[in-house]
């Protein structure tokens, strides 16, 4: 034992609640964020059965809000995509929940497998496109909520690329 150091406690550390932090209600940290995604991920009742597809526009569904964050549920049928964008002032944290989405970035392309997330911070630009065979479904959480979804240009193509919804 360190002679230095002879702080301790003693008896049942559960009989001094005052001196546990209480549970967070909702999350605060980027690590919290991540976590209540992994949790919704993990738990099909809370989304499965809001999933809709729709082949005309890309469908969303606000599932949950906190104070200073949205959770949104969206479904991509092969082929649809986002367009290139930032997220304004939004971090945020996406998690694929089903399917194999591809993103596309400066750095280059990443398919992203149900159960990967990446967290971004406010000025990333990224594309999410369904590229796959096979529909699917993602979680997106942003903090602050998802105010503007400003459209970059392509860097093939000239032409602005219209926003499918504004959330991505
Ligand atoms: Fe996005």
């Amino acid at each position: 034992m360190n002679s230095d150091n002879d702080l301790q406690i003693a008896g049942d550390i559960l009989e001094v609640p005052h001196l546990l932090q209480p549970p967070r209600e909702h999350p605060a940290t980027v690590a919290e964020f991540v976590g209540l995604a992994r949790a919704i991920a993990a738990d099909r009742a809370q989304w499965a059965h809001l999933v809709r597809y729709d082949a005309t526009t890309r469908w969303y569904h606000r599932l949950r809000t906190g104070p200073g964050y949205e959770v949104w549920l969206l479904s991509w049928v092969p082929g649809q995509g986002s367009g290139r964008h930032d997220h304004g002032p939004s971090s945020g944290v996406l998690t694929v929940l089903e399917g194999t989405l591809t993103e596309r970035t400066e750095r280059g392309t990443r398919a992203l497998a149900a159960g990967s997330q990446r967290v971004f911070a406010p000025g990333y630009v990224h594309e999410v496109v369904n590229d796959a065979l096979e529909p699917a479904v993602s979680l997106h959480v942003y903090h602050p909520g998802l105010t503007e979804m400003p459209m970059h240009a392509s860097p093939h193509c000239d032409a602005r690329t219209a926003p499918g919804a504004l959330t991505a």
